[in-house]
């Protein structure tokens, strides 16, 4: 098939050609939007599953909406070790950028720009020299008295109920998206979840919405016990069969070509659904396809092409950033694991290893740190690349 018009798109946030398995998600966040605009009671979402799940792909859709409904947007994605003050003033000013034009009151707006701009710049500390400083770029004067005490608490807090009011003098409001947030650190998290109740309790419209790999629940309610209250963890799973049949096929449908159920059959067989597979196989079996349609034989030559490339791409790229404790770590993980769950104790790991499980702590804490795996329960570590196991069995020899 032409290569040209290749439809699927393998890769990290890539938007794939058809949404799939995902309408429940997107019409829970419709409510949530229109009651927050109604200044009534609503948990926001955090995304939350294994790579390549289409956590990310989702969040922009829902972005999307969010944007349709004139909102303010904007989205951050969190880094281990770097303070939300940055990238949070940036997204926020981005979304009361859109908001603006809008507004009838610019000595308003000018005001909360004031407010962010001394937030951000307490970022680089009041003794910071002149040339280490941050600008912002937001074109304003710094206020003083709000949002700059250094406690990223309490500054958090007034800054995004400011933006709240910007946002509701227009008629609507303002969603956060936090991609990777299990990696916001502890402080940072803490803060965020104290802004978010102090909206939730004032019924001021700012959504943070989040998306995060499976221990994401796990980090919020450890840093505040409330977060379960504020947030609906939804799980973003492998697609159904019907819904992996749909991203395949709707695609190509556009495309003038047709898939044989066999060919459907051997497809899902390959990816079990994984979004990331669904596109990947996908993309190599129509390039690999002489004619329409496109049948199981033309899915059994392509197979090998695929797993190649997902080797490199999607495997590789990420067992290249462990160090040799870290991968033996994840290659006993992968001699203990089972196909679907990858789930293992710990201890078994360290009894595999023939190693003290206190020894084997800091390559387990990196890892976890690196998002390659990580804790559900306590005791227990998996993959959070699905496959994995499968992969490290057949490749990974060193
Ligand atoms: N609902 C879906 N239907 C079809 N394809 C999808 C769907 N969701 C995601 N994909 C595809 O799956 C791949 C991975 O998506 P995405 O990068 O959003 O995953 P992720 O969960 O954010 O992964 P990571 O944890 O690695 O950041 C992309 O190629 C995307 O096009
Ligand atoms: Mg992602």
């Amino acid at each position: 098939m032409d290569p040209v018009r290749n439809p699927y798109a393998p890769g990290a946030g890539q938007r794939p050609p058809e949404l799939a398995g995902r309408d429940r998600e997107l019409q829970q966040f419709d409510v949530v939007l229109e009651r927050i605009a109604r200044g009534r009671p609503e948990r926001s979402l955090v995304l939350t599953g294994l790579r390549g799940v289409g956590k990310t792909v989702l969040l922009n859709a829902l972005r999307s909406q969010a944007i349709g409904r004139m909102w303010g947007t904007g989205k951050i994605e969190a880094r281990p070790d770097q303070s939300l003050r940055r990238p949070l003033a940036s997204a926020l000013h981005m979304a009361v950028r859109e908001l603006t034009p809008r507004h009838r009151d610019p000595d308003r707006v000018d005001g909360f720009l004031g407010v962010l701009k001394a937030f951000a710049l307490r970022s680089a500390g009041n003794d910071a020299k002149l040339r280490d400083r941050w600008q912002p770029g937001i074109d304003a004067p710094a206020a003083t008295g709000r949002a700059d005490t250094g406690d990223i608490e309490v500054d958090l807090v007034e800054l995004l109920v400011d933006a709240a009011g910007v946002a509701r003098d227009v008629g609507v409001g303002i969603a956060l998206f936090v991609d990777e947030m299990q990696d916001i650190p502890a402080p940072d998290v803490s803060a965020l979840c104290a802004a978010c109740h102090e909206l939730s309790q004032q019924g001021l419209p700012l959504v943070v919405v989040g998306a995060g790999l499976p221990h994401l629940p796990a980090v919020l309610s450890a840093s505040k016990s409330y977060s379960e209250r504020l947030f609906r963890y939804v799980r973003i799973d492998r697609l159904d069969r019907e819904a992996a049949d749909r991203a395949l096929v709707a695609p190509a449908e556009d495309e003038g070509v047709t898939y044989e159920a066999a060919a459907l059959d051997a497809l899902y067989a390959a990816t079990e659904g994984y979004p990331y597979f669904v596109q990947a196989y996908g993309k190599v079996t129509w390039d690999n396809a002489p004619t329409d349609p496109i049948g199981a034989d033309d899915v059994r030559m392509a197979a090998p092409e695929a797993e190649a490339e997902l080797a490199v791409g999607f495997f590789g790229s990420r067992y290249e950033r462990a160090t040799p404790a870290e991968r033996e770590y994840l290659r006993a993980m992968a001699a203990l694991s089972d196909d679907t769950h990858g789930v293992v104790p710990t201890s078994d790991v360290a009894t595999y290893l023939g190693r003290k499980p206190s020894s084997l702590s800091p390559a387990r804490d990196s890892l976890i740190k690196k998002g390659l795996v990580y804790s559900a329960e306590r005791g227990t570590i998996a993959f959070t690349v699905p496959h994995f196991g499968i992969y490290l069995r057949k490749h990974a020899t060193v």
